[in-house]
C-alpha cells in the first residue's frame, strides 16, 4: 500500500495494526497545509541540511523559549546524549534520573558510560521532588558514589520544584538538565517558560509526532551557557571545529600569512551526526508558529476531561497538578484504582480499544526494566511504583474536537461502572 493510498484509506496504522479511521489514539500530529508548504519550499532549494532554516528555526526555538541559545539535533533521545556529552559525564560518573520517565532519559546516562541513581517521584504527580532527590542523594552518599548531574523530568507537561532542585544541585556542585520533551510551550511556578533554564544548566526537547510540535523526529538543547551551546553543537556534528581560534595543529590550519586554510577543521574530540535536516527543522519551524494556539487548546481538552471525569472520582482521579503552573499539557493521564473498580487495567485498555480509544501507560518505571534491574543493586521506589500501578494516558491532541473528550469519559464510565 503507498503512502498515499494509506493516508486516504480507512485505516491508521499503529505499529503493524491496522485500525478504523475515527480511532483517537493516545496522541498524534497536527499538520496543516501549510506545514507542507514549508516542508516542500526546503526539498525544492539547496540545502536540504545546514542549510538556512535549520538556523531559522532554532531563533524561533530559543524565541519561544525564552532562551540564549538552542541546539537542534535529531531527537529527544539525541538532545540528551549530546547534553550528558557536553557535561563531560562518562565513566565513573553518576547522574540522578527519576525512574518514571522514558528510557531514554536514563540510557543517555548509559550511552557516556555513566551509572544512573534512580529517584523515587511523588506518587501523585509522577515528578521528582526535593524530597525525593534528597533521599537519592543520600543513598548515592552511603554508596559512595559522586553524583556529578541530576536530570529531573518535566512529566505530561508539569515541572518539577525546579528552584528547590537546583538549590540542592547548587550547593553539591551538581549539574542540572531538565528533560523537557514533554514540556514546551509551559510555564513553570514562578511564571517562567520551560527551557528558558532559570534553574538548569539545559534543557531537552522532542519534536516526535506525539508531543505538542513536531519535526517528524526531532530535538533541542536549550541553554544559556555559551561554552555548553558550543560544545553541543560541535558535538552534534563529529566534534568538529571550524573556528580558527580553537585550532591547535598550526602548521596544518594556516598558511604561510598566517590565514586559516579554507578546508581546514579539527576534531579535537569525539562527536556524533545528530544533526537536524532542514527539511524536518521546515516542519518545526511551521509548528513552532502554532505552539500558543496548540497549548491553548490542549488546555481547554483538559479543563474539559477534569469536569467530565469530576463524577468518577475517587476510582478515577486525573493525575495531580502543581501549585501556579501554566502548562503545555503533552499527556492526560487518570489514575484508576483498578482494584476498587473490579477491572484491570489490561481490561480497561482492551474495551476502550474496542470502543475506538487509544490508551497508553507512562511509563514502566525504568528501574523495572531487566537492563536496568540487573545492572545495579534493587531500589524500592514506592512513589514510582504506585503511580505507575493506576496511571492510563487517555487521547489528547490538538485536533481532538469536545465530543471526542465526552465519547472517551463516557467510554471509561461504562467500563468503571460495569456496563463496558
Ligand atoms: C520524557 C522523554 N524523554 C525523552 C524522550 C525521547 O525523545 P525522542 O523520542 O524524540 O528521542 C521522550 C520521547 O518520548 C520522552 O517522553
Amino acid at each position: 500500500m503507498s503512502n498515499g493510498s494509506r493516508r486516504r484509506g480507512c485505516t491508521h496504522w499503529l505499529g503493524t495494526a491496522a485500525v478504523s479511521e475515527n480511532f483517537l489514539p493516545y496522541g498524534r500530529q497536527t499538520i496543516d497545509d501549510d506545514d507542507v508548504a514549508s516542508v516542500v519550499e526546503v526539498l525544492r532549494s539547496d540545502y536540504l541540511t545546514t542549510g538556512p532554516v535549520g538556523a531559522e528555526m532554532e531563533t524561533a526555538f530559543r524565541a519561544a523559549t525564552g532562551s540564549h541559545h538552542a541546539v537542534s539535533c535529531s531527537s529527544g533521545t539525541a538532545a540528551l546524549h549530546l547534553a550528558a556529552l557536553a557535561l563531560g559525564l562518562g565513566e565513573g560518573d553518576w547522574a540522578i534520573v527519576p525512574s518514571l520517565t522514558f528510557v531514554a532519559t536514563a540510557n543517555a546516562m548509559r550511552f557516556v558510560g555513566a551509572d544512573v541513581i534512580f529517584c523515587d517521584v511523588d506518587p501523585d504527580t509522577g515528578l521528582m521532588t526535593p524530597e525525593t532527590l534528597e533521599v537519592a542523594l543520600v543513598a548515592a552518599r552511603s554508596a559512595g558514589v559522586w553524583v556529578k548531574a541530576v536530570f529531573p523530568v518535566q512529566l505530561n507537561g508539569q515541572c518539577c520544584d525546579m528552584a528547590a532542585i537546583r538549590q540542592i544541585s547548587q550547593d553539591k556542585g551538581i549539574a542540572v538538565v531538565e528533560d523537557a520533551c514533554h514540556t514546551l510551550g509551559g510555564r513553570d511556578m514562578e511564571g517562567a517558560r520551560v527551557g528558558a533554564c532559570s534553574h538548569s544548566d539545559m534543557a531537552c526537547f522532542s519534536l516526535h509526532p506525539v508531543k505538542v510540535i513536531t519535526a517528524g523526529e526531532g530535538g533541542v538543547v536549550t541553554t544559556n551557557d555559551m561554552e555548553l551551546a558550543g560544545k553541543l553543537e560541535a558535538l552534534r556534528n563529529h566534534g568538529i571545529q571550524r573556528e580558527p581560534g580553537t585550532f591547535s595543529n598550526a602548521e596544518l590550519a594556516f598558511d604561510e600569512y598566517g590565514a586559516a586554510n579554507p578546508w581546514y577543521y579539527e576534531m579535537p574530540e569525539i562527536g556524533f551526526n545528530y544533526r537536524l535536516s532542514d527539511i524536518h527543522a521546515a516542519l518545526a519551524l511551521s509548528q513552532i508558529a502554532k505552539l500558543e494556539a496548540f497549548t491553548a487548546r490542549r488546555r481547554t481538552l483538559v479543563a474539559r476531561y477534569d469536569a467530565a471525569l469530576a463524577g468518577l472520582t475517587p476510582i478515577v482521579r486525573p493525575f495531580a497538578r502543581m501549585p501556579g503552573q501554566n502548562p503545555a499539557w503533552h499527556l492526560y493521564v487518570v489514575l484508576i484504582d483498578f482494584e476498587a473498580a473490579g477491572v484491570s487495567r489490561a481490561q480497561v485498555m482492551n474495551q476502550l480499544r474496542e470502543a475506538g480509544i487509544g490508551t497508553q501507560v507512562h511509563y514502566l518505571p525504568v528501574h523495572r526494566q531487566p537492563y536496568y534491574a540487573e545492572r545495579g543493586e534493587p531500589v524500592d521506589l514506592p512513589g514510582a511504583d504506585a503511580y505507575y500501578a493506576r496511571a492510563l494516558s487517555l487521547p489528547l491532541f490538538t485536533t481532538m474536537s469536545d465530543d471526542d473528550v465526552d465519547r472517551v469519559v463516557g467510554a471509561l464510565t461504562d467500563i468503571i461502572e460495569g456496563r463496558g
